[in-house]
């Protein structure tokens, strides 16, 4: 897979899913800009090891629940690496309340980092393809819940599922402008999202039934992904979502 020359950043790049995709693309020769909110000790640890090996990055903080946040990312992009090639909508959280409990503040909180976001990123990002006269990509990571209810997550699917449409609209869009956008849908990955289910026994056992390729992903394997849907291979592919899940969404039910 080859980047070389291009810039990317990846929102909520210094942890989880977020690091092996920014891996990823490094691998691949991408510059790139790693955006965080805490942790910074993390970033810059990613920052040192893909330096020390000849790559190019930058750790940024910004908050990327808020239009200032994405567009600082966009300017570092293109201050320190002259330009943007891709924008990664990574960042997300969420909070494990069904129907009945959830309360406006955490609502308001999942919304803002896991889909407004995503929005304003896909905004910014074609915003400066545009100004620079190249095409680009918009991955979102999104997930299996984009389209799978999660009883008791309400927020979190509510936020996926807008991420959803979010690709399709904007995929549609852009498309004619030679910008894609494609969703990334993960399944059960080991990390920190996905540690209360990993350390126990029990409902770590239950997951790995559930899935049909009898394994809970690696953040790795969802890198690899993003990367390819980044290379030229991937002309072809927009404004439609990639599940990378181990086949969980035909099996059982989800955890
Ligand atoms: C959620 C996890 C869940 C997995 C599979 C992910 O999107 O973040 O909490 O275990 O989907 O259901």
């Amino acid at each position: 897979m080859d980047l070389s020359g291009r810039c990317a950043v990846v929102t909520g790049g210094n942890t989880g899913i977020g690091a092996a995709i920014v891996r990823a693309l490094a691998r691949a020769g991408a510059a790139v800009v790693i955006d965080y909110v805490a942790h910074p000790e993390d970033a810059a640890d990613l920052v040192q090891e893909i330096t020390s090996s000849g790559g190019r990055a930058v750790g940024v903080e910004a908050d990327v629940s808020t239009v200032a946040g994405i567009d600082e990312l966009v300017s570092t992009a293109v201050d320190r690496f002259g330009r943007l090639d891709a924008f990664v909508n990574n960042a997300g959280i969420e909070t494990r309340h069904g129907i009945l409990e959830i309360e406006e503040r955490a609502f308001d909180e999942v919304i803002a980092v896991n889909l407004k976001s995503a929005v304003f990123g896909t905004q910014r990002a074609a915003q400066r393809f545009i100004e620079q006269g190249s095409g680009g990509v918009v991955v979102n990571i999104s997930s299996v819940h984009e389209d799978w209810p999660m009883p008791g997550n309400l927020s979190y699917c509510v936020s996926k599922g807008g991420m959803r449409m979010l690709t399709r609209t904007a995929g549609v869009e852009l498309g004619p402008r030679g910008i894609r956008v494609v969703n990334v849908a993960p399944g059960a990955v080991n990390t920190p999202i996905n540690e209360q289910t990993m350390q126990d026994d029990a409902l770590r056992e239950k997951l790995r039934a559930s899935i049909p390729l009898r394994e809970v992903a690696e953040p790795s394997e969802i890198g690899d992904v993003v990367a390819f849907l980044l290379t030229d291979e991937a002309r072809y592919m927009t404004a439609t979502t990639v599940f990378v899940d181990g086949g969980i969404m035909q099996g059982s039910v989800g955890l």
